[in-house]
């Protein structure tokens, strides 16, 4: 299996992984064994698919470390095209210059479909933010958040298009303010005009044409909690649009785990027990979507178990949160192991076993 880049993709080939794009709220998908036509590369073209996996016939020995790389790329592909996207509207918002929500969809439509293919890009997302501009990075994080979260809770297809708008837009008012204002408590109200961003945001995103009323609401209410207590309004239970929470929750997440000052930041199993600890703030279907789907010990992070060993988080385990796939590097005395192996939390046998603490500097 390779990833090969739609231009050097030949009538011949063979499709070895689907390919879905939401085009006009539509699904379309071309299926795992097609053999690629000219007519599907065109359409591959027009829906701006930069890359496909085409079959091979070579084995993959270590699926493992292949799947894993294959998601970095797909990770860093969809992060960069939305990056360039986000600044693009960005610019054009700021310079008064017309944008199109179709341009934003393309880039929604891409982060959908890698988000399709597999969660953990998710985790691996997490780890690509480095000595970029915050803004962006913290929309497509929120965007990618709120859409993984939205299709766990099976949101129809035309409502994800209008939650990845808004997520992506959300903070787009943020450059008016303050830069020192712009890390608050997630759960509590900033002083002063902060607080109005969201709305200073819906009035900069109805100058793009095409623009929903419903992607619009979701920006005004990405700070409103179902008990009144967000704001800038206060809304309360069903005065809240239910497409709303996913980037809500992602919001307040991305808030306390990659603020714009480091120093405000805490770490993932933190911030998920904060946010648990306000349930009556969130929807429950929402924040139990969360508690599935939110990257708690991102891979590659490493962490010190209960019986003193150290090891890498490598895999997830989307019904037990707290309980990842771990490789064991260091025994209880902090001695490398010669041989590395894997142990699942989630499995009976380390029930008694659980990860203490995250370890930042090995
Ligand atoms: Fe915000
Ligand atoms: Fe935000």
């Amino acid at each position: 299996m390779a990833l090969i880049e739609i231009n050097k993709v030949v009538p011949g080939m063979i499709l070895e992984k689907p390919v879905s794009v939401y085009s006009k709220g539509a699904k379309e998908l071309l299926k795992k064994g097609l053999v690629l036509e000219e007519k599907h590369i065109k359409k591959l073209k027009q829906w701006d698919v930069k890359s496909v996996y085409i079959e091979t016939g070579e084995e993959e020995n270590h699926w493992q470390m292949s799947e894993q790389n294959t998601l970095q790329e797909l990770s860093d592909e969809a992060y960069s095209i939305t990056k360039e996207c986000v600044e693009e509207i960005f610019n054009s918002i700021y310079c008064n210059e017309k944008v199109k929500s179709s341009s934003i969809e393309r880039s929604v439509n891409r982060l959908f479909e890698v988000i399709t293919i597999n969660k953990d890009v998710l985790m691996l997302l997490a780890q690509l933010k480095k000595s970029e501009k915050y803004l962006f990075e913290h929309c497509i994080d929120v965007c990618v958040n709120s859409l993984v979260l939205a299709k766990y809770l099976r949101v129809q297809k035309e409502d994800l298009i209008d939650l990845g708008i808004a997520a992506i837009c959300h903070d787009i008012s943020l450059p008016n303010f303050d830069r020192a204002k712009w890390d608050f408590n997630p759960f509590s109200t900033p002083d002063g005009e902060i607080k109005n961003h969201p709305t200073k945001s819906c009035e900069l995103l109805e100058k793009v044409e095409g623009i929903s009323q419903r992607t619009l609401r979701i920006v005004r209410e990405h700070h409103e909690f179902l008990d009144g207590s967000g704001f800038p309004c206060g809304l309360s239970n069903d005065q809240i649009d239910f497409l709303s929470f996913p980037l809500i929750i992602s919001e307040v997440y991305l808030m306390y785990t990659s603020p714009m000052n480091e120093e405000n930041q805490i770490l993932p199993h933190q911030a998920v027990r904060e946010i648990f600890s306000q349930k009556n703030k969130i929807i429950p279907k929402v924040m139990k979507a969360f508690l599935s789907n939110v990257a708690i010990y991102p891979i590659g992070s490493v962490v010190q178990l209960s019986n003193g060993e150290i090891g890498k988080i490598i895999g997830s385990n989307p019904n037990k949160p707290f309980r990842p796939q771990v490789k064991i590097l260091y025994n209880s005395d902090h001695a490398q192991i010669t041989k590395p192996y894997i142990i699942d939390l989630s499995s009976k046998k380390y029930s008694s076993t659980y990860i203490e603490r995250e370890v930042r500097n090995l």
